[in-house]
């Protein structure tokens, strides 16, 4: 059957897509959109058109599996063109998501309508291009440039509500009455003796009306989100054209750029990243009817840092939770702390009131273990010491109930031998999060030997309804994330002593593009986690600082110095204990360039993944990128650590790695002399 059937109803062309799973315009959508609108032109019978889609959602955009290949016509921008031509109103029924070329098309009929909990949006951005169809070009002419730039320049979509204060939407309509509401509006519209048509349209995009700033403001604000891409840029370049040139050459322009982004390398680099992110939810080896565990009330053990953060998941998610501590202090601690951190998300306008008080009253806090004992879910997020763990799992297999999962946040221990305390292994999982726990996108789902399907299952569709991007990692000392990270800090630590300053080091990293480089984040995280006055020698960098009180930003130095509005700068006392320390062990510093700083960071973490990988702790390389960029900041726009190896040439990492007496690891090796990549393109 076509994926494009239409109906003729009370004078109404209803044109019908459903192309699973999210309607992407691909070859056959566009032709079969194009064949039925021209075929309405001639038709006497026809007052109206409605477009509307089938299944969850209105068109998600451009088929973005085609992008990259040979362009197979119709092209979308002739299909927007048809649209827009037609000399009968055509009306945009929208369900779900219209987003990218989805938005396109909507963009190029007369008028708009939705249900109340649809969204709309441009997300081209993320995946390194800008809208390529009209986008640019239609809507600065309906919405205005700010909010047009703010759509199309940040890629976050805006719902119904909104999109009707814009006047993107020309109605809301019922939930569950789409066709039937749509079909009266265009019968209601086609009693107008004219009708819009977007690209004609001038009253929002006079060049006088418009600061020449607005474009420049609008990239200095929002500066932090955009470092490092190139797509912001070219989408600002375009939304000026809209108000600059003549529609016919802003198209053009906006095409230009589209191609350039499209073949460039962060745009292959961030479509990569789309595809990686979804494909790490599929668990390998387990059969595809595997049933789950219903989860209608969580346990969390340990109200601190990562406890506070991981409750806050399911509360947002309408998941009532039970927060258990030992001591009153901590838990009112911890319960604060939830409410201030949701009180701050209000006051930016993200959460109403209502929310954040509907948040808080599905909490019961408790310092009884036993009102864990009837939770589908207990994730425990104790201090990271064995014993205790061990302790706090033989305790949770005798109080909770059977069925039940019983999870672990460890960041290096064994989830293996926290199931060999229970009689339960096979509901026994790591659930790592990554701090902070309500914000940082990645849960590492860590599979014990004898972690049962269903359980595993369970837990990867746990983590899409609480909207994290999942990742299974097998055990082993740190699992994906941290394991990785060990390498990198081995590293930097080496160079400070070598004769790399820290500054340096962390210069190099963010000028990658992380956020941050090691030592930052240890000043932010606090150098004395971990740290014990009772036992600390002085043999480390980071005891000496720790001893000297140089805790990190929270006590003003660490391994910067830090100003009252906490900016950092490098540290001569750092500098002094650093040399004391060299002096003491009658080594010599060296002056050490960017390109070996760069290249002793980031390879042996490469490295590193190709163990991990060879040993099957990850399932696929491109779950190692997922990992990096959700949990650790790597910039997306590489694509991430195997994907950016294979970039750099997989032999020039094994030539660096082996000039600094790095051991190669085999399968990199191998991948790098049969000039294999990580990630199959
Ligand atoms: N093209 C091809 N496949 C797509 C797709 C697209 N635009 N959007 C989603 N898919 C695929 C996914 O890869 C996934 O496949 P899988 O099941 O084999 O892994 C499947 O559809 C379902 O996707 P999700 O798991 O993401 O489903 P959700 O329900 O969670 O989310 C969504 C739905 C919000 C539509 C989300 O898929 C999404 O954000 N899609 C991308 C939207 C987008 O970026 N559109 C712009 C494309 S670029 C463009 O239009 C250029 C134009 O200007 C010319
Ligand atoms: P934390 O020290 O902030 O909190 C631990 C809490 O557990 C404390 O409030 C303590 O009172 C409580 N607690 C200890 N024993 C308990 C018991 N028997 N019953 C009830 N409560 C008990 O520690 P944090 O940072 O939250 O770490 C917790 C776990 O999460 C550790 O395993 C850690 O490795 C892991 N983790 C930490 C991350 C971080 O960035 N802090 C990141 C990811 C994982």
């Amino acid at each position: 059957m076509s994926v494009v059937t239409t109906h003729l109803t009370e004078g109404v062309l209803i044109v019908r897509t459903d192309n699973p799973p999210v309607n992407a315009l691909g070859q056959a959508v566009r032709a079969g959109l194009e064949a039925a609108i021209s075929g309405a032109a001639s038709d006497k019978n026809i007052e109206a058109i409605v477009l509307i889609c089938s299944g969850r959602t209105f068109f998600a955009g451009a088929d973005i599996t085609e992008f990259g290949k040979p362009a197979q016509s119709p092209d979308l921008n002739d299909v927007c063109a048809v649209i827009e031509a037609l000399n009968k109103p055509v009306i945009a029924a929208i369900h779900g998501t219209a987003l990218g070329g989805g938005l396109e098309i909507a963009l190029s009929c007369n008028y708009r309508v939705a249900v109340p909990s649809a969204k709309l949006g441009f997300p081209e951005v993320k995946l390194g291009l800008l809208p390529g169809s009209g986008g640019t070009q239609r809507l600065p002419r309906l919405i205005g440039v700010p909010e047009a730039l703010t759509m199309i320049g940040l890629g976050e979509p805006v719902d119904a509500r909104k999109a009707l204060e814009i006047v993107l939407l020309d109605r809301i309509v019922g939930e569950d009455s789409l066709e039937s509401d749509a079909v009266a509006f265009a019968r209601e519209v086609a009693l107008n003796k004219s009708h819009p048509v977007t690209s004609q349209l001038t009253h929002r995009t006079q060049r006088d009306d418009i600061d020449s700033n607005t474009y420049d403001q609008f990239l200095k604000s929002n500066a932090r989100k955009l470092r490092g891409l190139e797509a912001p840029q070219a989408c600002v370049e375009a939304v000026r054209a809209a108000v600059e040139l003549p529609f016919p050459e802003g198209l053009r322009k906006e095409r230009e750029q589209f191609i350039r982004l499209m073949n460039g390398p962060q745009s292959k680099a961030l479509r990569h990243v789309f595809f990686a992110e979804r494909t790490a939810s599929r668990i390998e080896g387990i059969p595809d009817d595997t049933p789950t565990i219903p989860i209608e009330k969580v346990g969390v053990l340990g109200a601190g840092t990562m406890g506070g953060g991981i409750a806050m998941n399911f509360l947002t998610a309408g998941i009532p939770v039970t927060l258990i501590e030992r001591e009153k202090a901590s838990l009112d601690r911890g319960v604060a702390t939830i409410r201030k951190n949701y009180e701050a998300t209000a006051s930016k306008g993200r959460l109403t009131t209502e929310q954040v008080e509907r948040a808080m009253n599905l909490l019961t806090p408790s310092l009884q273990f036993d009102d864990l004992a009837d939770c589908d879910l207990v994730i425990e997020a104790v201090f990271e010491n064995m014993d205790l763990k061990l302790e706090v799992f033989a305790r949770l297999d005798a109080t909770i109930k059977q069925g039940a999962i019983l999870a672990s946040n460890t960041s290096y221990l064994s989830i293996d031998e926290m199931a060999g305390a229970t009689a339960r292994p096979e509901y026994v999982i790591g659930l790592h999060f990554f701090s902070p726990a309500n914000v940082m996108k990645l849960l590492e789902v860590v599979r014990g030997a004898k972690t049962s399907a269903t359980v595993l299952k369970t837990c990867m569709g746990l983590a899409r309804m609480i909207g994290k991007v999942a990742a299974i990692s097998g055990v082993c000392y740190g699992f994906i994330g941290n394991r990785m990270l060990s390498q990198r800090s081995q590293q930097a630590q080496a160079l400070i002593l070598e004769g790399a300053k820290p500054w340096d080091v962390d210069r190099v990293l963010t000028r990658f593009g992380f956020p941050m480089g090691p030592f930052q984040m240890s000043d932010l995280a606090g150098l004395d986690i971990g740290w014990n006055a009772k036992t600390s020698k002085s043999s480390t960098v980071r005891e000496v600082l720790c001893e000297r009180g140089r805790l990190g930003q929270k006590t003003g130095s660490g391994y910067y110095d830090y100003d009252e509005n906490r900016k950092g700068h490098p540290s001569e006392e750092t500098e002094a204990i650093i040399a004391e320390l060299v002096a003491k062990s009658g080594r010599n510093q060296r002056s050490i360039g960017d390109e070996e700083i760069f290249e002793r960071l980031l390879y042996p973490m490469v490295n590193e993944g190709a163990k991990i990988l060879q040993e099957g702790i990850a399932q696929r390389a491109s779950d190692i990128d997922v990992v990096w960029i959700n949990g650790f900041g790597w910039p997306a726009y590489t694509g991430g650590p195997m994907y950016w190896a294979d970039s750099i040439g997989l032999a020039n990492i094994v030539r660096s790695l082996e000039a600094n007496s790095v051991e190669v690891a085999p399968l990199l090796r191998a991948k790098s002399e049969a000039a294999e990549s990580f990630i199959q393109k």
